[in-house]
């Protein structure tokens, strides 16, 4: 039996709603701002995937590596019948997990419905014993995740934790720690800090400069706004301060030039050499990780690192947990 279901769990109204509000934040902040989850419209979806292809982006590489040497151990420490798979995207490197566990249910969750659609429909053909259920949903805000048999595994992959705050983290480890009962696990990429040229050269070519560009293409499709991409230049950089320790990517207007937006009744100047900072990817350093995961009730029960330190995959558990495995979950909801 092949099983593939798609559910959305916000109406296509409050994305627009949710991009309307981000919009007229970002960009009339100041330093203006936009949050990275506007990129992944299906070009920006697959832009990703080509950035993933590329020599300079290790990420993809060195996780996928680690996931190939360790999902049995992975598997054995949570055997797990739910994974939950927050940013999946292609969910390339997740089947070294799904065949490494005794699974019942996939729920990969994302806000590119595209990239759901064909990696849950090419998973579904591939593995008709499994249920794959993709959710469409922002992981950033409250959303439901169906009744499904426990013990469950919350994957978070691909260092896109580094995309969120400080204090976006903070809220979001903590929403995930709600979501997990005894027997329950998070099993989490981080990327970690180096050589800054190494970071730099990771993101700065140019199909991360399409990739980034892409934003303003979104916001011009949906908004009917007049970006003008050729007037922005791509720019990545090292953010060293101690509390940041983050690439930055940046748009920098090329020019003096106002840009309309007419779905907000919105004209936005922006200076020659302003910057709209696009996302941050922070990179993490051992101590810092297993500080903020302790601080949102969760401890460190395996911690797998590339053999050049660049990356890491940590197996974390709730820090109360108690014993025993649960069993069928009951709808549960994350924030
Ligand atoms: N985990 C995959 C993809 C990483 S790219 C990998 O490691 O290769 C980041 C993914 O997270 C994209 O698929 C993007 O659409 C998704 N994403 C980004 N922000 C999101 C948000 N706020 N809520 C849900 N998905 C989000
Ligand atoms: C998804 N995320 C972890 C990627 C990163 O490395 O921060 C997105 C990306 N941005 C530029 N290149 C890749």
């Amino acid at each position: 039996m092949k099983s593939f279901q798609i559910t959305r769990t916000l109406p296509t109204d409050a994305t627009d709603a949710a991009l309307r509000a981000d919009v007229l934040q970002g960009l009339t902040g100041t330093p203006k701002t936009l949050p990275p989850k506007w990129f992944y419209d299906a070009y920006g979806s697959e832009l990703f995937e080509m950035i993933v292809a590329l020599p300079g982006y290790y990420i993809g590489r060195l996780e996928r590596e680690l996931l190939a040497a360790h999902a049995r151990e992975i598997g054995a420490v949570c055997g797990a019948r739910t994974l939950v798979e927050l940013g999946s995207g292609s969910s390339e490197k997740t089947r070294h997990l799904i065949s490494a566990l005794p699974l019942h249910t996939y729920l990969p969750v994302d806000v590119s419905e595209s990239a759901l659609r064909q990696a849950g429909q090419a998973l579904a053909a591939e593995r008709p014993d499994l249920h794959v259920h993709a959710l469409i949903a922002d992981f950033t805000t409250a959303f439901t995740l169906p009744p499904t048999p426990g013990p469950r595994l919350v994957a978070f992959l691909g260092s896109t934790i580094g995309n969120l705050l400080p204090r976006e983290r903070g809220v979001f480890l903590a929403a995930v720690r709600a979501l997990l009962a005894p027997g329950d696990a998070l099993l989490l990429g981080t990327d970690l800090v180096k050589d800054p040229g190494r970071l730099v050269a990771a993101y700065d070519d140019d199909t991360t400069g399409l990739f980034n560009r892409n934003v303003l293409s979104v916001i011009n499709r949906e908004l009917g706004a007049d970006f003008d991409l050729d007037a922005f230049e791509h720019v990545a950089l090292w953010d060293a301060a101690a509390d940041h320790e983050w690439i930055e990517m940046r748009l920098r207007s090329r020019r003096e030039q106002t840009v309309k937006i007419p779905a907000l009744d919105l004209a936005v100047d922006f200076a020659a050499g302003e910057d709209l900072r696009t996302e941050i990817s922070a990179k993490f350093r051992p101590d810092r990780l297993t500080g903020e995961l302790a601080a949102a009730g969760l401890e460190v029960e395996r911690f797998f690192t590339s053999p050049d330190q660049a990356y890491a995959l940590t197996l974390a558990v709730p820090t109360d947990h108690a014993t025993g495995p649960s069993t069928v979950r009951t709808t549960a909801s994350v924030s």
